[in-house]
């Protein structure tokens, strides 16, 4: 176990320190690994995931168990660990404490002894040390202040349900390919291969457990893909019908893309700004059998890309903070800053534009992002109409609707979604 703590220690510092994403981290970690096994490939990724997910509460569980600073930061991040072990996991407590020791040894003979005492400390006055990190709200939430007084904010009491959403493990959901099979049949499937799941939206099952993708019968056939239910709105309020020709914006990895062209024999042009996750949707609609013209460019600057064929419809899934998928990424609460988020609304309120010129008359457009702050979301959306007289915003219905914005919850992840025509 203690290999796989030392891991999880070194991506965590990569991710707070030197400001990394977490997913890439852990990839090349494990890319080093190639001898794990996959359940130590598992673990090194929940404790990864897990140590992010509650890193407010644990760092200041840490504050209140160290009496002044470590001299080696390194022991630091295997503490976090080895806390998340204790505090979240069903490993043995004198197991987690002794792989604690043998990981700080590896690194610094000198402060076993230190860790052993501050791990014991722990779980002999636990019930204390947690009151005492509920104190400020970050140890209660793990989340940072200012994202807590955002919330707090622009949602009143239901911010402190949307902070706990955001802490669950994400359920895995399902999207079933409409070409090839039925919803139902595809349900059908599964439980003949002992997977139960449950239909959540049209296209939607959410399965009672993840599995790894190798697991699902037919994926590599294309018969479904995983995307989470929140999702899966935007190829249906896009309302796409056979012959239209149809702009994804901001395309990979493909995900939406190939939702739409699941839906309609529609003349797709996908643009993504970076080539490489460009790849990602040729592979995914390689896999599902679809097509679509595929252009790398920047959606703010179409006049370097479009041929000034006007599009039917067009999916704008702008850059965003993601701040409604954090369960999923949870890195995403310690790297962003407060500042990040005007510029995010700068660049989609720029993009929008630029998009709307590809319209065609009538046509209409889908603002989306995985937002959960207004600024990015109705702000963008109430500026853009101010100057575009030839903009209306139509009415949408979701489920758990908040005039557009999917609040996360045991279904789904937070969405925002607004959809646009232009008028004469
Ligand atoms: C939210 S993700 C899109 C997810 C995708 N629609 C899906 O459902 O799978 C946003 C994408 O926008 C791309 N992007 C960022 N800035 C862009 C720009 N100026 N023009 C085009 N794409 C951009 C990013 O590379 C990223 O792939």
């Amino acid at each position: 176990m203690h290999n796989i703590q030392l891991a999880a220690s070194q991506i965590i510092q990569q991710v707070l320190v030197d400001g990394r994403n977490l997913n890439q981290v852990l990839d090349e970690s494990l890319s080093r690994k190639a001898v794990w096994t996959p359940a130590q490939r598992a673990a090194l990724q929940d404790l990864s995931y897990g140590t992010l997910r509650f890193y407010g509460q644990l760092d200041a569980l840490l504050g209140a168990l160290l009496h002044k600073p470590l001299s080696d930061r390194r022991i630091y991040y295997v503490l976090l660990v080895a806390l998340y072990q204790l505090q979240y996991s069903k490993a043995a407590q004198h197991a987690v404490v002794d792989h604690a020791v043998r990981s700080a040894q590896m690194l610094n003979a000198k402060v076993s002894g230190l860790v052993n005492a501050i791990l014991r400390n722990f779980l002999r006055s636990q019930d204390v040390m947690l009151e005492r990190a509920a104190q400020h709200a970050t140890g209660r939430y793990s989340y940072p202040q200012w994202w807590i007084d955002e919330l707090q904010a622009q949602y009143g009491e239901r911010s402190a349900a949307m902070l706990e959403a955001g802490n669950q493990h994400p359920p895995m959901t399902l999207r079933v390919n409409q070409r090839r099979n039925t919803t139902a049949d595809y349900l059908a499937l599964l439980n003949r291969h002992n997977l139960s799941a449950r239909l959540i939206e049209p296209d939607a099952l959410q399965l009672d457990k993840p599995v790894p993708v190798d697991k699902l019968p037919g994926f590599f056939d294309g018969l479904v893909s995983v995307q989470d239910a929140g999702a899966q709105y935007a190829a249906r309020l896009l309302d796409v019908h056979d012959g239209m020709r149809v702009l994804d914006a901001c395309a990979a990895p493909g995900g939406k893309t190939a939702h739409i062209l699941e839906r309609a024999a529609v003349d797709m042009v996908a643009v993504d700004k970076d080539a490489k996750r460009l790849q990602r949707v040729a592979e995914n609609l390689q896999r599902l059998d679809l097509s679509a013209q595929l252009v790398a460019g920047d959606a703010a600057e179409p006049q370097e890309w479009w041929d000034g064929e006007p599009f039917d419809r067009i999916l704008a899934d702008v850059p965003c903070s993601a701040s409604g998928v954090v369960r999923r990424h949870p890195d995403i609460k310690w790297l962003r800053r407060s500042s990040d988020i005007a510029g995010f609304a700068a660049q989609q309120l720029q993009i929008l534009r630029a998009l709307w010129r590809l319209l065609a008359q009538d046509g209409r457009l889908l603002y989306t992002t995985c937002s959960v702050f207004h600024q990015e979301n109705e702000q963008v959306v109430a500026a853009f109409l101010a100057q575009q007289p030839d903009a209306r915003r139509l009415p949408i219905s979701l489920a758990n609707d908040n005039e557009g914005q999917l609040l996360p919850n045991d279904q789904h992840d937070g969405f925002f979604y607004a959809l646009l025509q232009k008028i004469a």
